[in-house]
């Protein structure tokens, strides 16, 4: 199990805040595994985007339509 960590008590709230979040979930360790630092193969290419983009589409549809539907 990951060790306790303090911060000192000047922090500001939001250090605070996620140090009592990664004391109980490892928030920090899951996103820079996950993302922050996480290695991208070199051969991506434009092609790629339209995975993000296709996500994005899906959102606008689902927050748009939860709009036409209250109107
Ligand atoms: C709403 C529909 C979809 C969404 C939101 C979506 C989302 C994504 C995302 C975010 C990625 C990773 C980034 C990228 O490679 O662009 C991805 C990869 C991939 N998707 Fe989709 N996708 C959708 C539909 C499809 C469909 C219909 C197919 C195939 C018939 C498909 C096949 C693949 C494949 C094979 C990859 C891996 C590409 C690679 O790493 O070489 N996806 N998808």
């Amino acid at each position: 199990m990951a060790e306790f960590k303090t911060v000192s008590p000047d922090a500001p709230a939001g250090e605070k805040l996620l140090n009592w979040v990664d004391n109980r979930f490892p928030l920090t360790k899951l996103y820079k595994e996950h993302l922050s630092e996480y290695y991208a193969p070199k051969n991506f290419n434009f092609w790629y985007f339209f995975g993000s983009l296709a996500l994005l589409v899906l959102l606008i549809q689902i927050v748009t339509g939860i709009f036409l539907v209250m109107n």
